[in-house]
């Protein structure tokens, strides 16, 4: 069996496909880090005004979470190692060695591991995600929150397991790379879902 070294280090380097500006350039648009939030993301690239390419990035970023999850699974990976997989792949996104280690949020990417994880997870973040999203418009506030759900529902749904921690690390990452966002959601100045290439901030 593949040893958890190199498990690890396949998955963070799935997670460094930075599908936000392969997408991007296969639609030839801008590279999302110039404009918007300058976050190489699904949100950032719907500023771009195309809903396709951002769909694809959304797919593509949480593909590969899940994929990381579901491999090492089929592998014969224990449930923990397969969530540190799915870990390294988010890592992976979030400090992608092919953008000098300056990657997205991990917002889809980390959907997509809580669905390798456990499928209830992923779709009770979601659904929190969607509350707060059509509430409050902002892509970072629906983030946040989820990030916050996320290891309540895998210890409500997995109990006092090791893959919690993993939930609580990959929650606590995201929340730290959103901190710009959560300075402009204090200041008032955060872009709403679907709002226009505002300048880069
Ligand atoms: O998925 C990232 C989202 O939470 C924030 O994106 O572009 O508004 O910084 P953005």
């Amino acid at each position: 069996m593949m040893s958890l070294l190199v498990l690890l280090v396949a998955a963070y380097l799935l997670g460094s496909i930075p599908f936000a500006i392969v997408t991007s350039k296969l639609f030839g648009l801008e590279d999302p880090r110039k404009y918007g939030s300058g976050n190489p993301g699904a949100t950032n690239v719907l500023r771009s005004g195309n809903k396709g390419a951002a769909v694809l990035t959304l797919v593509g970023d949480c593909l590969k979470g899940w994929l990381a999850v579901w491999a090492a699974s089929r592998m014969g990976f224990s449930p923990t190692e397969a969530a540190l997989a799915g870990l390294a792949a988010f890592l992976g996104h979030v400090f992608t060695i092919f953008l000098r280690f300056n990657g997205g949020k991990g917002v889809a990417t980390a959907l997509g591991v809580l669905a390798g994880v456990d499928g209830r997870i992923a779709i009770l973040c979601a659904l929190v995600w969607l509350a707060v999203a059509f509430t409050t418009r902002y892509s970072s506030a629906a983030a946040l929150s989820a990030a916050v759900a996320a290891p309540l529902a895998g210890l409500l749904f997995l109990g006092p397991q090791a893959s919690v921690i993993v939930l609580l690390v990959m929650a606590a990452v995201l929340v730290w790379r959103h901190a710009p966002n959560i300075q402009r959601l204090r200041a008032g100045t955060e872009g709403k879902i679907g709002g226009g290439k505002k300048p880069k901030a």
